[in-house]
């Protein structure tokens, strides 16, 4: 099984299959959520990482521990419920957290450390990405692919499926390249020797939010969207 057909599967393929396999792909800085598409070859030779420690690390997190969860054979409906109970449920919660910090780390530091405004600029780019995102998503989309999950004539102003499905993907790389952003300003979220309480509470924060975000990404991009496809082409 971990041969040549594993390096040709697509990374998202794999995660859905199986979570445990997103931990083993974050070590290695594969990327799985927008990257999804790829084959693991390749994606592996993006990340610059050794094929055969990925396939070793792989073959372990199969050995250990039960699968975090089997949401990829959810009824839509049910996934659906359960991206917004959790993932919606979390940006909601900490995204406006993100804003106070930032807010409070510009009028403490922000005249003497040159990272602070440009990072609290990106955090408030970010939330601005995400939160109408998340509407457009529970507004539009998610009832038109619950109707078509329940066998009923979706009747949106957006034309086929396919093209809000389209459009959410291109806001998640956009949120993805923030969030990259965020990543190359802060060090990786390592805060720095003399940063204050705020300052490592918020890249401990971003560093979660972004954990959080990967999976919610790879829940629409790679399991949501590709089954809603699957639908109408039926
Ligand atoms: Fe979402
Ligand atoms: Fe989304």
């Amino acid at each position: 099984m971990y041969s040549q057909a594993l390096l040709e599967c697509s990374v998202g393929e794999l995660v859905a299959q199986d979570y445990r396999r997103a931990h083993v792909f974050s070590r290695f800085g594969i990327d799985f959520c927008c990257g999804g598409g790829r084959p693991l070859k390749e994606a592996c030779d993006r990340a610059d990482a050794d094929p055969s420690e990925v396939m070793q690390a792989l073959l372990h997190s199969a050995a250990t521990g039960a699968a975090e969860d089997q949401l990829d054979k959810l009824p839509l409906a049910e996934l659906i419920d359960y991206i917004e109970a959790t993932h919606h449920t979390y940006v909601r919660e900490k995204a406006p957290l993100l804003l106070e910090y930032a807010a409070k780390m510009v009028r403490a530091h922000g005249e003497n450390y040159s990272e602070i405004k440009p990072l609290a600029g990106w955090i408030r780019a970010l939330v601005d990405d995400l939160m109408p995102h998340l509407l457009k998503e529970e507004q539009i989309l998610f009832p038109a692919i619950r109707a078509l999950a329940a066998g009923e004539q979706v009747n949106g102003c957006f034309g086929h499926i396919g093209n809000p499905v389209r459009a959410m993907e291109y806001e998640h790389e956009d949120a993805g390249n923030v969030l990259k952003k965020l990543r190359e300003l802060t060090g990786d979220f390592t805060p720095p020797p003399h940063a204050c309480t705020t300052w490592r509470i918020c890249y401990h924060t971003l560093a979660e939010f972004e954990a959080d975000l990967h999976r919610h990404i790879h829940l629409e991009n790679n399991v949501l969207f590709p089954k809603t496809l699957k639908l109408t082409q039926g």
